[in-house]
């Protein structure tokens, strides 16, 4: 019978990860992942999630029980407030209900899931997503049988928005589509609509009564202000719309391994919303129960511990500045040095885009040609994680680059 399964690719982005390990040149780089690096190109543990971790670990009372299937309520109702605010009139009008996942992914997950069964259950919908997005957000919900089409969202003469492409598709998209968007640092592209943009979004999405699911995986990495990184959800609840929303913890706490992520499903105002929130939660207790029963406990014990205590959320919001710092003056340093090298093509776009990504415009030729003989490793659609560039590697890289673009 298993002779029936056929060979599978290798995931893109890991095996990137494994041949990246298996280089043995001493100038090797890694912009492949999104991790953030320091100036060595190591893993940071942030200070405050050492701190934390400290207090925990000394906590004598710190056992290895089960959390709740909802996951630990200190740490989603802290989740809530993070990405929703504290005043939102989603929580006052007990209009939101949250589970822990398994970071970001699990989250997109739970709310696909969901959504496949409970979503116009008679009428199979189609979900949108940018193009490019984030290539897992293909197999999540074709996973779950829902099917999907993508819009426009970059411009690859601008390398910056394709708005007008973004907007007609989503007009054109069939009534009642789910449309995935990312809340801000768009990846792989590091760029975002402006405010007056998404406003226009909203429009397009309330009259053709379109479903939006937010995907935030970087929240403070984008501006480094955490209410701005969130201000296209919350314009949207403030709007009014029903929607989903996947939170991760990996990057802005570093907490990539330990899976520590949240699922909002937030409705729209109204006397019965209380009662379709409830009607919401049992439903998702029963799919997050068949599929992972209950989720890890202590990245989530980390993550609440420094988002409830404001000594230590103030310490965690200079971290975030630390982060997006570094990444910002590498962006600087790496236009500066492509425009110095006189590298064809204009550079601007490094500097224009934001969050852990830079979507070069390298052709996959030419990043195949840094790979061979350079020893760059990154996604073959021009995309780098910018915090793997430091003070050490970037003029290596930037003549890398120089190389493969003259050749
Ligand atoms: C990335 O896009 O590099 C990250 O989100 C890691 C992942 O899980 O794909």
């Amino acid at each position: 019978q298993s002779d029936v399964v056929p060979q599978a690719p290798e995931d893109p982005l890991f095996g990137l990860m494994a041949a990246f390990r298996r280089d043995t040149d001493p100038n090797k780089v890694d912009l492949g992942i999104g991790a953030y690096r320091d100036d060595n190109a190591k893993p940071w543990v942030l200070p405050v999630v050492k701190r934390a971790d400290e207090t925990l670990r000394k906590d004598p009372n710190l056992n290895h029980e089960y959390l709740p299937i909802a996951g630990l309520a200190e740490f989603t109702s802290a989740s809530q407030k993070l990405v929703l605010d504290a005043d939102s009139p989603a929580l006052k009008e007990k209009r939101a209900t949250s589970l822990q996942t398994i970071s970001g992914t699990g989250a997109v997950h739970l709310g696909a899931l969901f959504l496949s069964k409970f979503y116009h259950p008679n009428t199979q919908r189609t979900v949108y997503f940018s193009d490019p997005t984030w290539p897992n957000h293909f197999q999540i919900f074709s996973n779950v049988g829902l099917p999907y089409k993508t819009y426009p969202y970059f411009s690859k003469k601008t390398k910056g928005l394709d708005f007008d492409g973004m907007v007609s598709s989503i007009e054109s998209a069939e009534e009642g589509s789910i449309i995935v968007l990312h809340a801000c640092a768009h990846n792989p592209t590091g760029v975002d609509p402006t405010q007056e943009q998404w406003k226009k979004i909203a429009e397009v999405i309330r009259a053709k009564k379109h479903f939006p699911f937010f995907d935030t995986a970087y929240q403070g990495f984008a501006s480094g202000d955490l209410a701005r990184d969130a201000w296209a959800i919350r314009y949207f609840i403030e709007e009014g719309f029903e929607l989903c929303i996947a939170q991760s913890y990996a990057k802005n706490f570093g907490l990539y391994g330990e899976r520590a992520g949240c699922f909002h499903f937030v409705t729209s105002p109204g006397s019965d919303a209380e009662s379709t929130v409830s009607r919401v939660a049992s439903q998702l207790a029963i799919l997050q129960r068949s599929e992972i029963s209950n989720p890890p406990a202590y990245g989530a014990r980390i993550a609440s511990l420094v988002l409830n205590d404001k000594e230590l959320f103030a310490e965690w919001e200079a971290n975030l500045k630390t982060m997006s710092g570094r990444i910002i003056e590498m962006r600087k340093a790496l236009r500066s040095k492509l425009e110095e090298l006189g590298t064809p093509g204009t550079w601007n776009h490094i500097t224009d885009q934001i969050g852990m990504f830079s979507f070069t415009g390298l052709s996959e030729k030419q990043v195949l040609k840094l790979r061979e003989d350079s020893h760059v490793y990154m996604t073959k659609n021009g995309r780098i994680s910018m915090a793997g560039l430091n003070t050490h590697n970037v003029e290596y890289f930037a003549k890398a680059v120089d190389k493969a673009v003259k050749a």
